[in-house]
């Protein structure tokens, strides 16, 4: 697995206890995703999860051609191994922030990110990549949590709060969307399921 050194990342001495900490928030919608994953998509494809953490969603997914978990985290990465068990031989780790990410076009079938778009820096830089590895008839699904407009203000801080410690952006709106072929397909309060189309 190749090692990413110079990434500070929250994320590397929240993962001892990440799963303890989100499992009521995050999880609930991870379960959707991954049911939705497993009904779509055909176990002949190749799938990537983008910001993968402790690989909590991944262990529901079927069986796939192949599995690509990516994080820029090593220590996320070693929860989601011990998380996985035996089912661990049959994932690729990619221990890089998803900027990083260098794959011939045409190779995957499906992007995933559950929880962790609004968290990458460059976020347009990988959705655009992506697209170029994407095969043609692929597509994103992207799991978060968008602003809404005219957000309660005792939100708005408490999201601003958090923001600044989970290193996520708190404005990701539908707007950063608007450029790309997409659809919603899924909404609640609390966070929003919607994909990209190629
Ligand atoms: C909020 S956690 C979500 C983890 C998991 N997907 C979940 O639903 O619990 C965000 C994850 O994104 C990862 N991350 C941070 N920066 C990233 C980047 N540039 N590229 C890819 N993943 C990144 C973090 O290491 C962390 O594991």
């Amino acid at each position: 697995m190749e090692k990413n050194k110079n990434f500070f990342n929250i994320y590397d001495y929240l993962a001892p206890i990440y799963n303890l900490l989100f499992k009521w928030f995050l999880f609930k919608s991870g379960s959707l995703v991954a049911s939705h994953v497993n009904k779509i998509i055909k176990p002949n494809k190749i799938i990537i999860e983008i910001g993968c953490g402790t690989a909590y969603q991944a262990k529901l997914y079927k069986r796939f051609k192949k599995i690509i978990l990516l994080d820029p985290s090593s220590r996320m990465l070693d929860e989601a191994r011990t998380g996985l068990g035996n089912k661990a031989k049959s994932f690729v780790f990619l221990n890089i922030p998803a900027e990083e990410l260098l794959l011939e076009p045409n190779t995957i079938d499906f992007a995933i990110f559950n929880h962790s778009l609004n968290v990458i820096n460059k976020p347009k830089e990988v959705i655009n990549t992506l697209l170029k590895i994407l095969k043609s008839e692929g597509q994103i699904i992207i799991n978060t949590k968008l602003k809404e407009k005219n957000e309660n203000i005792f939100i708005v801080i408490i999201n601003k709060i958090l923001g600044v410690f989970l290193q996520y952006d708190s404005n990701f709106s539908i707007d950063f969307f608007k450029e790309y072929n997409h659809e919603i397909l899924f909404k609640s309060k609390f966070y929003q399921i919607i994909i990209i189309k190629k």
